[in-house]
């Protein structure tokens, strides 16, 4: 088996972590979680998401959020953009790229973004011109490529044929994600197999939530097709607000600490990770989800 000898981390903690919070967290806090992150060596974070405060409040203080971070050169800032509304709200805080995203279920599109996949793509066509035409890059998410909380198991061929349509109108990577954490690792390679079959290895990268404890398993996996791009939140933050049950992100010091291990480079100082990791849980008021970081603070006490 060789696995790659790098791995490029995505964390999106603040958006990912913080959106189904139900109490509002400040834009300072995730100003100041921004900046932990990047001190701790993460190149790519994804900062926030420019979609109705309606149907996600805690995310309607994106624009003060990314006025305010103090950006570091080298890294890649991220926001969500589902629509044109979305994507001109977010050119005032000079994005690096930006994320269309959609799903392999219909219920989940109906439900996440109130549209059919084939609409979303629609919606998404011009968002991907505008963003390359002034120079943005274009990522597109795609949720439930294992599994839907509304259709149960989602077979590779629709996995394959959103991909498709994400590479017609021009996205430049995408994200293969397991929105509710019900997969498994045949069944995750399966997924990024279908995806593979339309973007480079380069271009594609797992969002893997933890629900059932598979997410490691599962990035194990796609380091076995080769795949080196993966996301994850500090301290496991997460949930979708349109994924009742799901819970967050794979730990980013779990994946870390994983690859480390391996002797994989990500470039990552896991000790300012994990503070990072306290920041942001002692603020939330609950303990931190990853384990890694759970047994490193432990050794650290003693
Ligand atoms: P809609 O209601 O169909 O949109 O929502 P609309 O165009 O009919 O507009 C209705 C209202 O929303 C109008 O306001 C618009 O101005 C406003 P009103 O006249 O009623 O006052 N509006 C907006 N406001 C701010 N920003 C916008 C915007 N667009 C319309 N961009 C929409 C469509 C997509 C906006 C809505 O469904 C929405 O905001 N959904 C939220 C989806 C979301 O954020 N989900 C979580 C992120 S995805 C995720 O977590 C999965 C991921 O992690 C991968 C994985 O794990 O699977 C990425
Ligand atoms: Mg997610």
């Amino acid at each position: 088996m060789k696995y790659p000898a790098r791995v490029k981390i995505i964390d999106v903690g603040p958006r990912d972590g913080l959106q189904n919070e139900k109490q509002p967290v400040p834009a300072a806090v995730k100003i100041e979680l921004v900046q932990r992150l990047q001190d701790a060596g993460l190149k790519e974070i994804e900062v926030t998401s420019y979609v109705s405060p309606k149907w996600v409040p805690q995310m309607a203080d994106n624009a003060e959020v990314m006025a305010g971070i103090a950006r570091k050169a080298g890294v890649l800032y991220s926001v969500l953009t589902p629509n044109l509304k979305g994507f001109e709200a977010a050119l005032a805080g000079k994005p690096d790229e930006i994320v269309v995203f959609g799903a392999a279920s219909e219920a989940f599109s109906q439900r996440n973004i109130n549209c059919s996949i084939a609409e979303s793509i629609e919606r998404f066509a011009p968002v991907v011109q505008a963003a390359l035409e002034a120079g943005i890059a274009v990522r597109g998410a795609m949720s439930c490529t294992v599994g839907c909380p509304y259709e149960g198991e989602i077979a590779p061929e629709k996995v394959g044929y959103l991909a498709g349509l994400m590479k017609n109108i021009g996205v430049q990577r995408v994200d293969v994600a397991d929105t509710i954490g019900v997969g498994t690792p045949v069944k995750v390679q399966k997924a990024l197999e279908a995806t593979l079959a339309h973007f480079d290895l380069d271009q594609v990268s797992g969002h893997f939530h933890d629900t059932y404890g598979q997410a490691l398993s599962n990035t194990l996996a796609a380091l076995d097709l080769g795949v080196w791009n993966f996301q994850s939140s500090v301290a496991g933050l997460g949930g979708c607000p349109y994924a009742k049950g799901a819970t967050g992100n794979v730990a980013t010091e779990d994946v870390v600490y994983l690859l480390q291990g391996m002797g994989i480079e990500t470039g990552i100082d896991l000790d300012k990770l994990i503070d990072a990791g306290q920041f942001i849980s002692e603020h939330l008021g609950r303990p931190t989800q990853s384990r890694v970081a759970k047994a490193l603070l432990t050794k650290r006490a003693g």
